[in-house]
């Protein structure tokens, strides 16, 4: 998946946008993962997945960080997520079908919590960029 100067711009922007509120983001979209789709609550045994988790929360925080992380080297997705990739692809054996699945949840949560921001065009480009993330984190089974 090949992101144009123009996709990259436009998911600049939109974590330009999201700014702090990014934290918040990443749990949201989780949260509406393990509603919508309850198969990927298999990989969270160990937590407390009720709504308002504080679990959830730091968990969210964690999956913004590093999309942060990956828009700030959105260049260099492979490198900039290597250790993420091994956890993912070697540890935790996360179905690669899941990512695309919490892509969308986060495209949703854009969506809804900021619905201008959200054109078709810089939906293309925030998809590309999710999916790029997920092929960069199932990059590496075996
Ligand atoms: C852990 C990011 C998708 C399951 C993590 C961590 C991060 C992260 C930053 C914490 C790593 C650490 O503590 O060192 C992401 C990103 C994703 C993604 C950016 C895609 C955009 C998924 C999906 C699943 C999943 C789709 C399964 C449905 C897990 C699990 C952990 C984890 C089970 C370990 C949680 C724990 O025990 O603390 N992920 N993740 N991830 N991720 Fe992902």
């Amino acid at each position: 998946m090949v992101l144009s100067a123009a996709d990259k711009t436009n998911v600049k922007n939109v974590f330009t946008k999201i700014g702090g509120q990014a934290d918040e983001y990443g749990a949201d979209a989780l949260e509406r993962m393990f509603t919508t789709y309850p198969q990927t609550k298999t990989y969270f045994p160990h937590f407390d997945l009720a709504k308002g988790s504080a679990q959830v929360k730091g968990h969210g925080k964690k999956v913004a960080g590093a999309l942060i992380e990956a828009v700030n080297h959105i260049d260099d997705l492979a490198g900039a997520l290597s250790k993420l990739s091994d956890l993912h692809a070697q540890e935790l054996r996360v179905d690669p079908v899941n990512f695309k699945l919490l892509g969308q949840c986060f495209l949703v949560v854009v969506a809804t919590r900021n619905p201008s921001l959200l054109t078709p065009e810089v939906h293309a480009s925030l998809d590309k960029f999710l999916c790029a993330v997920g092929t960069v984190l199932t990059a590496k089974y075996r």
